[in-house]
């Protein structure tokens, strides 16, 4: 199985012991819309989409678990760092790329390492595209544009 698809399947375990039967369900659209696009802006930029899509699976974990926003990125990373060394899929630099890559990503508005830039990036898109009859948020707008450049969208 690969390191991805194992990943995965933890993650889905956790998700499944979520009672509310809709936000459950946006909470595996929005990991796996975010894991999907990761993937694509990292192979766009000839970086680890592995790692990318690994980062995107975990990244609002927290929330989801807690039903808690607040500081779900930091908290998220802290979760991350757990899960990663006990499923010991990673090694401690990817461990360390995934868990920084969480940690920054609801920073939208600076810019951090390529990898968290590739998740933040992934993050907006979802936000942005996965129902684009939505209003755009304002802190996403211009990350938003920057990234239709990118793909000439
Ligand atoms: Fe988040
Ligand atoms: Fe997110």
């Amino acid at each position: 199985m690969s390191r991805l698809k194992e990943l995965r399947k933890y993650v889905d375990a956790e998700l499944n012991k979520m009672e509310d039967e809709e936000k459950r369900n946006s909470a595996i659209v929005h990991l796996y819309g975010v894991s999907l696009a990761a993937t694509m802006i990292a192979n766009k930029r000839g970086m680890n989409w592995e790692i990318a899509s690994m980062a995107a699976m975990l990244h609002d974990l927290y929330a989801y678990k807690t039903g808690s926003y607040d500081d779900h990125a930091h908290k998220g990373a802290e979760l991350a760092d757990e899960i990663l060394k006990e499923l010991k899929l990673t090694d401690e630099a990817e461990t360390e790329m995934i868990c920084s890559a969480i940690y920054h990503h609801d920073d939208k508005l600076v810019t951090d390492s390529p990898m968290d830039e590739v998740l933040k990036d992934a993050d907006v898109i979802h936000h942005c595209m996965n129902d684009m009859s939505k209003d755009i948020k304002e802190k996403e707008q211009a990350r938003f544009d920057k990234l239709c450049k990118e793909f000439g969208m």
